[in-house]
């Protein structure tokens, strides 16, 4: 997830679209950059670091020219440096190319044009068609555009201008979204209307698919194939600070509600059309995986629960035993690892100092130390051998979700690349990963309708002193992030335990009226987690299950039923965390909290 802006009209551009860019800040921020055409020339400024930076630079060399793009990066390809940093240029200088989004057949594409000589400034995905747009170009830069991104599959938004043509943008959204905005004599271009709206609330959205060609006079959409596009204005009647949370009253329902969205980002180049998998910055040696005889999860918080939901996937698809660790027990423990471990270290931000010093132990005892996190170019990034992305984009809400999810979505890659190199998945399931896998965003989007039933239940839980979580297996994975869920924003206490061990003690805390959060979609063990609930229910439990759609039986035992779409067993933390998620932040929203910074938490504990 990146942000893109763009202006032209007859001001000066730049701080325009330095100013576009603050705003979409919570789009990424680890490098930043604008070009500027001043009627003859194109200039790039552009810097690692926030956008105070990109400022400052321009403070000192200040850019003339009445039109411009700028980017603020979050980086998915290449780390943040200088040279990564968006705007990019052809080697001429002819074309310059803002990019949200990811081109999947980069690589490929990026040796064809190596071949036939080209040199490449930076290592991303966006150089790419800046190169491909200059070569395409002969006078026209909706035709170049409309050329080159007919070469590129994947999911993005771009912006291009060129030196030819001063006063002209061209843009394409493939998935990614874009904004034009409308104004008097001048336009602006964005990738969410924050960026736009004190210039005008006038606005027109690019759909999928289709390329707009944009002057200080107005603007033509197409779709790719030259189809005209007749498209309505919108009114936008938000102020801006919610227009920054997408119209959202907190970052972290905005960000639940962007899971499917993040999970197809985290498929996306990873999980192919023929069903392989392809792990870039995955490099495991010959033989290494073969002779793995132990995976080591270490991590904090949500990751450390992400780890569990991995710890069941690896040793029943896999059979390879399993450790999940929490980082900070473990830097101080003397946990048995060698040569013939992998180490997984989970991080949203790559930064927790202690998965750091956990990972660094790894390290030190030989082990191989594969890093999944969301940030490109962490700390954990840098210092790990191998590299699983998540992509979510930046997840600002304290409580994590939307990375949570993406963590499961790459434990569950890892699960079929490290089974198929093995050969110890079972075909069926591997067929059944691949097609559950990839009607996940669809499923995630089905579950997020859960939130009408969560907005009323969550009164009920609102006054309450005490919730338990409940679950079986993967089921008792999620219930753990689901308790988390309440407890961090909503300051109910509450607990997550196996259903098989509420008996041993915690039943003497469960009287008339104690919430109990059953999560039942676990076949091979339902009966059990049933038994489980009557055995509260027995002792005056109000028992909320969240279950399959077209689960008949549970209704006769719950009070109230969360339901879920069907999905295959294996695949069930990615929707059955959904609804968990509401629930807490409708029981927050009800109390009133600061939902997306709560009391004493912070994003990133950096400190031990
Ligand atoms: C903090 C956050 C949690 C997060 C944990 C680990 O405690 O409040 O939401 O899960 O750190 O963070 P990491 O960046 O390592 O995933």
């Amino acid at each position: 997830m990146c942000g893109i802006m763009g202006y032209v009209g007859p001001r000066e551009a730049a701080p325009i679209v330095v100013d576009g860019l603050r705003r979409l800040e919570y789009r990424g921020y680890d490098s930043a950059g604008i070009a500027v055409h001043d009627g003859t020339a194109l200039t790039v400024t552009k810097t690692e670091g926030k956008l105070a930076r990109l400022a400052g630079l321009l403070d000192e060399h200040p850019v003339a020219g009445r039109s411009g793009i700028g980017h603020t990066r979050w980086a998915t390809h290449g780390a943040p440096s200088d040279r990564n940093a968006h705007p990019h240029t052809d080697p001429g200088g002819e074309v310059v190319v803002v990019h949200n989004g990811i081109i999947e057949n980069f690589l490929s594409l990026r040796e064809t044009l190596a071949a036939a000589g080209a040199e490449f400034a930076s290592e991303t995905d966006t150089e790419v068609l800046a190169h491909l747009i200059a070569l395409e170009y002969d006078g026209d830069l909706l035709e170049a555009v409309r050329r080159a991104v007919g070469m590129a599959e994947g999911a993005y938004a771009l912006v291009a201008m060129c030196r030819q043509e001063p006063g002209r943008m061209v843009a394409v959204r493939m998935i990614s979204p874009l904004v034009v905005g409308i104004g008097d004599g001048e336009m602006f271009l964005a990738s969410d209307v924050p960026a736009i709206l004190h210039h005008t609330r006038d606005i027109v959205v690019i759909d999928n698919g289709e390329i707009v060609d944009i002057t200080a006079d107005g603007w033509k959409i197409e779709k790719l194939d030259g189809t005209p596009v007749e498209r309505d204005r919108l009114e936008i009647t938000w102020d801006a600070e919610q227009a920054e949370r997408g119209g959202y009253p907190h970052f972290m329902l905005k960000e639940i509600f962007e899971q499917a969205n993040a999970t197809t980002e985290t498929l996306s180049g990873r999980l192919l059309e023929d069903g392989r998998v392809v792990l870039e910055d995955v490099h495991f040696p010959p033989g290494f995986v073969a002779g793995l005889d132990k995976i080591w999860i270490t991590a904090c918080g949500t990751a450390y629960h992400a780890g569990l939901v991995g710890k069941e996937l690896f040793e029943r698809l896999l059979r390879i035993p399993t450790e999940v660790g929490y980082a900070h027990e473990l830097r101080y423990s003397d946990p048995i690892i060698q040569g013939t471990t992998l180490t997984l270290a989970i991080s949203q931000s790559g930064e927790t100092a202690d998965t750091l010093a956990a990972a660094g132990l790894a390290k030190e005892r030989g082990s191989r130390l594969l890093a999944l996190t969301n940030v490109v170019g962490s700390t954990l990034s840098r210092e790990s051998t191998d590299v699983l992305y998540t992509r979510a984009g930046p997840e600002i809400a304290v409580a994590s979700t939307k990375a949570y999810l993406t963590m499961l979505v790459g434990e569950y890659l890892l699960a079929l690349a490290i089974g198929r190199e093995r050969g110890v998945l079972d075909p069926a399931i591997d067929a059944t990963l691949v097609a559950g896998l990839r009607g996940i965003p669809a499923k995630i989007g089905e579950a997020l309708a859960a939130e009408e039933q969560a907005v009323v239940l969550a009164g009920r839980f609102a006054g309450r002193d005490d919730v338990y979580f409940i679950g079986r297996g993967l089921d008792h994975a999620v219930a753990v992030e689901g308790s988390l869920k309440m407890k961090e924003i909503s300051y109910v206490h509450s607990e997550a335990m196996p259903a098989g061990e509420l008996k041993h003690g915690t039943l003497a805390l469960v009287t008339e009226g104690t919430p109990v959060v059953v999560v039942i979609t676990q076949g091979d063990v339902y009966d059990k987690t049933v038994s489980a609930i009557q055995e509260v229910k027995a002792r005056g439990a109000f028992v909320l299950a969240v279950a399959y759609e077209d689960d008949e039986q549970v209704a006769k035992h719950a009070d109230e039923v969360l339901r879920i779409p069907r999905v295959p067993d294996v695949l069930s933390p990615l929707v059955s965390i959904i609804p968990l998620q509401l629930l807490a932040y409708h029981v927050a929203a009800a109390r009133g909290h600061d939902i997306d910074q709560p009391r004493n938490l912070a994003k990133s504990v950096t400190v031990e």
